[in-house]
């Protein structure tokens, strides 16, 4: 085992303590959580509830300015992440980053904190899209990949859910925190679609609305615009196409994630959290359909995220052992350009028209 790695956690609401309860079971890869930084009283002691020894600051330079980590994860509202970045990037120590999903809440943001990275080789940075790595859609990565169903043309993902959870001080009950639903949560997919048609995106169409969720809820004298279903088709420029079908009122489903890809060769399911994979050729017709169990003997916690969040954490230490050889498996680019069809999916809803991904760039 190589030497030990000091972990800091800058936001310890509900991820904040999955990264911090992922690291403890990464301790016999030589993990060690030794810092947190949150200012909300509640969240600072849960974090402390586990009676691991951490150093507790209230803000995030202080734990940056100490000295005492090598890693930070941010794990904070979406909307501080930018600022946060740019003082991790810009600190005189180098400190390696995993910063939760969405990388920032505009392209804007996303683009200056790329900027800034480019002027620190010395410091990898790794973007919370862990959904590559749920065991299923691990799975699926791999028959696509592998070529089995030949050319991808169709990649569509059904996410039919429970409402938004509650948050520290209601932060993801508005646009101008989270950047809207498809940016805080359909980044996700957005870039699973990319992952499996491995190519880029070049405009979209998309349809919602906040329907059910959160319509009697009043903060601040503010009742949440957060849309709640949405039905996006998203556009490659290899003429693959891609379809979101999101449902946050849909509790009594038996899975909250279906993905189905067709290429010109066959066809390939997963289904999260049943954790079950199928896939099968055109010319061996329904009675050739394959199906498994997917799983990952690697995982020793699952966490809320069916193990994703223990395989995003080994994956990155890893990049940072063998640094200069391995790049995080979720660049910054990655963070981008699932922001962006997010923003362009947003625009496409209020103008009611398809958006290009060249006019957000631009914006
Ligand atoms: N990977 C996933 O699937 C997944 C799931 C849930 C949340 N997230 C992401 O994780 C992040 C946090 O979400 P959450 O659900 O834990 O929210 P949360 O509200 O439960 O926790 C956020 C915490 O950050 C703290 N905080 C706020 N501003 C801060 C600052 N400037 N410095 C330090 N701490 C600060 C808050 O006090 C709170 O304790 C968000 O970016 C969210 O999108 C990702």
């Amino acid at each position: 085992m190589a030497g030990i790695m000091k972990y800091g956690i800058i936001g310890v609401g509900m991820m904040g303590r999955e990264h911090l309860i992922n690291l403890y079971h990464l301790r016999s890869e030589g993990v060690v959580v030794v810092c947190i930084a949150d200012p909300h009283l509640p969240s600072q002691q849960l974090a402390q509830s586990y009676n691991w020894p951490i150093q507790v600051f209230s803000e995030h330079k202080q734990l940056l300015d100490s000295g005492i980590c090598d890693v930070v994860v941010v794990s904070t509202p979406n909307m501080t992440h930018y600022e946060i970045l740019m003082d991790i990037i810009n600190h005189p120590k180098p400190h390696h980053v995993l910063v939760e999903k969405p990388l920032c809440t505009t392209i804007a943001d996303c683009k200056k904190v790329i900027d800034a990275a480019k002027r620190r080789p010395d410091i990898l940075v790794h973007v919370g899209l862990e959904y590559r790595y749920m065991p299923p859609v691990a799975k699926l990565i791999d028959i696509v990949k592998g070529g089995t169903l030949g050319h991808i043309k169709m990649v569509a993902i059904r996410e039919h859910r429970f409402p938004f959870l509650v948050k520290v001080n209601n932060w993801n009950r508005f646009n101008c925190n989270s950047g809207g639903t498809l940016v805080e949560k359909c980044c996700h997919f957005f870039d699973l679609m990319r992952l499996f048609v491995g190519a880029n995106p070049v405009r979209i169409m998309a349809s919602g609305a906040i329907d059910v969720n959160h319509k009697d809820e009043v903060y601040d004298g503010k009742v949440p615009d957060i849309i709640d279903n949405a039905y996006v088709i998203v556009e490659f420029d290899n003429g693959a196409r891609g379809m979101l079908d999101l449902c946050m009122f849909a509790e009594g489903s038996k899975n909250e994630q279906e993905i189905s890809i067709v290429g010109d060769m066959g066809k390939g399911e997963a289904f999260v959290p049943e954790s079950i994979v199928r896939w099968g050729l055109r010319v061996d017709g329904r009675d050739g359909v394959k199906s498994l169990k997917a799983e990952d003997d690697r995982i020793k916690y699952d966490g809320l995220h069916h193990g994703s969040s223990y395989l995003e954490h080994l994956n990155f230490l890893s990049a940072i052992r063998e640094r200069g050889e391995k790049a995080p498996a979720v660049d910054l680019h990655d963070g981008l350009i699932s922001v962006a069809i997010g923003v362009a999916a947003q625009h496409s809803i209020e103008k009611g028209r398809f958006v290009t991904i060249e006019e957000v760039m631009q914006a």
